[in-house]
């Protein structure tokens, strides 16, 4: 560690990884309950466990956000932190909003939540991936303007990277987009406007700016490559992002009311947005192949390609399957949606996160890299989550093609239920697979723990 309060960013790792973990157990719940369709309840019905799942996948990956750039900020700008005090502060605020939330969201009926928390005087709750309260939702906008505040004074005041820049506006970009989850208009097809405004410009928009910047980070340090070469990719690839995803958006706006020319605007842009994912695919393999060093953590370079091959895969291939309007009006809100949401959010934030999380917690414990054991433990971490996340998209796939088939294109459409009965195969496998991941999981935390090795401790 160059920098000592590079350190902070330890902390909200940890958090990240204990949200993760429990994500992921509520995500076999709610696999379970597509099969058992009882099972757990009343106590955890399957509403209340997909907002669990979700919200926790959203935090966690915010923690994980911004740990990498506790990490990433002082290396770049080569100083300490602006205020390491603050960000340990915002970390134990965010940690208490994020427990008390779900602990909200579990023991008490979510319209009594909604009546505690005053929704009736500033309604934001309902809507998918943003259903915390009003004050939930304050309480980020606070820790995201603190975070902003302490890393921003860093960045300015000292070497200023394209890592650095291109990080802080993907963080500037994601605290503005989610102001947008404060309106909440009436009218359904506006409400669904402001929704994407969040949700598509987030995944689609800014979130790739630092989804390059901590992938071209992860290739700088383990490759050795110049900075001029990586810092030429990641601004073209910033720029791609941006031109398609931006008016991309148009693909959510096919069926909710909105003017007809959305089906061009949107069907064309949005068959772009995978160009920036493969270019990152090319970027990351092109660095491995020119570096000029052979790190010894061979873990964290796994999972950088990794992460470039596999969101290429999820948003930017299971994505153009079902983004041109007149594929999408067979199979919007199927199975098709949820295989590419699973694939999209574990390939391209999920793997970056664990990506940095490999590379830079070894040295913040004090060692280059963890001990050849500690590695192949966490390798096999890497193939069994993704190759189970892998097997999880080609069964949702499986499923939506039949749903789409039997539901809305036979000649005699059979109704949702029914097609549910006769996909359920689909979910047992889908349920299997989960089950892997989990493991898959626990490895990737039982590496931290397995014994350095002296020979890879940093002495200067
Ligand atoms: C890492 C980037 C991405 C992530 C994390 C992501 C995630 C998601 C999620 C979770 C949904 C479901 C939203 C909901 O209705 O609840 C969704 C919908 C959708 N995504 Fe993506 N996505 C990404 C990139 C892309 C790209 C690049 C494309 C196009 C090439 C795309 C096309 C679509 C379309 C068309 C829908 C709407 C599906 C429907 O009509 O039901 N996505 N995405
Ligand atoms: C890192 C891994 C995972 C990520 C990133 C993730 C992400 C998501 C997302 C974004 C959604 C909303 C999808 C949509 O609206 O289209 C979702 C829903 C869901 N997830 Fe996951 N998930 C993960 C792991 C799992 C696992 C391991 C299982 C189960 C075995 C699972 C089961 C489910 C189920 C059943 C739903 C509800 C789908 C529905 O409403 O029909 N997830 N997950
Ligand atoms: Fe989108």
């Amino acid at each position: 560690m160059k920098y000592q309060s590079q350190a902070v960013a330890k902390l909200y790792f940890i958090a990240a990884m204990g949200l993760f973990v429990g994500q992921i157990l509520f995500g076999t719940i709610l696999g379970l309950q597509y099969v058992i369709g009882d099972f757990l309840f009343p106590e955890i019905p399957f509403n209340i466990a997909r907002m669990v799942h979700t919200n926790l996948l959203i935090i966690w990956l915010l923690f994980g956000f911004m740990g990498a750039a506790y990490y990433m900020v002082p290396e770049e700008a080569e100083r300490e932190l602006h205020s390491p005090l603050l960000a340990k502060i915002t970390f134990w605020v965010f940690l208490a909003a994020s427990v008390l939330t779900i602990l909200g969201y579990l023991g008490l009926d979510y319209s009594k939540l909604a009546e505690l928390t005053g929704n009736k005087y500033f309604p934001t709750m309902g809507r998918e991936f943003l259903e915390q309260p009003t004050i939930t939702k304050i309480g980020i906008v606070v820790v995201i303007l603190a975070f902003l505040y302490n890393i921003g004074l860093t960045i300015l005041s000292g070497r200023k990277t394209a890592i650095n820049l291109i990080l802080l506006t993907g963080l500037v970009g994601l605290a503005v987009f989610f102001l947008f989850s404060f309106y909440n208009p009436d009218n359904i097809a506006k409400d669904k406007y402001f929704w994407w405004f969040v949700v598509h410009l987030w995944v689609e928009g800014v979130w790739e700016l630092i989804l390059g910047a901590l992938l071209a980070f992860v290739l700088i340090k383990t490759t050795g490559v110049d900075r001029e070469v990586i810092e030429k990719w990641l601004y073209i690839i910033v720029a791609m992002a941006l031109i398609t995803g931006l008016i991309g958006t148009g693909h959510h706006f096919y069926w909710i009311g909105a003017p007809e020319y959305w089906l061009w605007w949107g069907s064309i842009f949005s068959a772009l947005e995978p160009i920036p994912f493969f270019m990152m695919t090319l970027f990351a393999f092109n660095m491995v192949n020119k570096r000029r060093l052979d790190h010894p953590n061979k873990a964290a370079v796994l999972w950088a390609l990794g992460t470039s091959v596999m969101a290429f895969l999820g948003a930017g291939v299971w994505g153009f399957l079902h983004t041109l309007a007149p594929i999408n009006y067979y199979t919007h809100g199927t199975q098709i949606t949820a295989a590419h949401g699973h694939m999209a959010f574990y390939g391209a934030y999920v793997m970056v996160v664990l990506s940095i999380i490999s590379y830079s917690v070894p040295i913040m414990n004090g060692y280059k890299a963890k001990s050849n054991k500690g590695q192949v433990i966490e390798m096999w971490s890497f193939w069994l989550m993704t190759v189970s996340m892998v097997f999880i998209t080609l069964f949702l796939t499986g499923a939506g093609i039949l749903q789409v088939y039997l539901q809305r294109y036979s000649d005699a459409p059979l109704p949702f239920m029914v097609v549910q009965d006769k996909i359920v195969i689909f979910y047992w496998l889908r349920e299997m697979a989960g089950i892997f991941f989990l493991i898959g999981l626990i490895l990737f935390v039982i590496s931290f723990f397995v014994k350095p090795d002296e020979a890879e401790k940093i002495t200067a």
